[in-house]
């Protein structure tokens, strides 16, 4: 059972890459981990996320501000456990992000997923971003992805 109140949202630190990753496949339904090598725990934590219950994972947020565009901030991945959604945590997780991303002179975020995944699609529409038509080739041959883009 759920309780908000005792769910605690504190900067990542680059020892949070082994349970992280460790829960990936199962919160997406897929295998995904893949896309989420330590590289990205060990230099962006900083203005990545965790949620702890109780010092368990129960969400996290790993982003960036885009080094060559300063005015822009990028969400790479964000997860809830499947016990913890549809509390609002994504939401405060992405709050709490845009607050860094701003502070650091970010002017909108950007944010790509797989087209299967309407939960994402359905969640980055929720919290404002304009969400594209497929965009074939994205990422290679035969990877189309639909790309997300919110002002700060
Ligand atoms: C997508 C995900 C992060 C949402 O987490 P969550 O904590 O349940 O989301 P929240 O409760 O903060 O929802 C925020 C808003 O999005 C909406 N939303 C979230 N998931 C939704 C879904 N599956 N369908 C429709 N709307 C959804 C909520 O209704 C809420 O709207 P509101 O605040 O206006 O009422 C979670 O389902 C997840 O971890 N999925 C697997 C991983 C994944 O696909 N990550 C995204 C791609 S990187």
């Amino acid at each position: 059972m759920q309780d908000a109140a005792r769910v605690q949202v504190r900067p990542a630190r680059p020892e949070d890459y082994e349970p992280i990753v460790a829960v990936v496949d199962a919160w997406w339904g897929r295998p995904v981990a893949a896309g989420l090598p330590r590289l990205f725990l060990d230099h962006f934590f900083s203005t990545s996320l965790v949620a702890e219950e109780q010092g368990a994972l129960v969400g996290f947020l790993v982003g960036f501000a885009s080094p060559a565009r300063p005015e822009e901030a990028y969400i790479h991945f964000v997860g809830v456990s499947p016990g913890h959604r549809g509390a609002g945590l994504a939401r405060e997780l992405y709050e709490r992000f845009f607050e860094l991303a701003r502070a650091a002179g970010g002017r909108r975020v950007r944010a790509i997923t797989a087209p299967v995944n309407q939960a994402s699609i359905a969640f980055h529409r929720r919290m404002g971003f304009a969400v594209s038509e497929p965009v074939p080739d994205y990422n290679g041959p035969g990877r189309p992805m639909v790309v997300f883009e919110r002002a700060l």
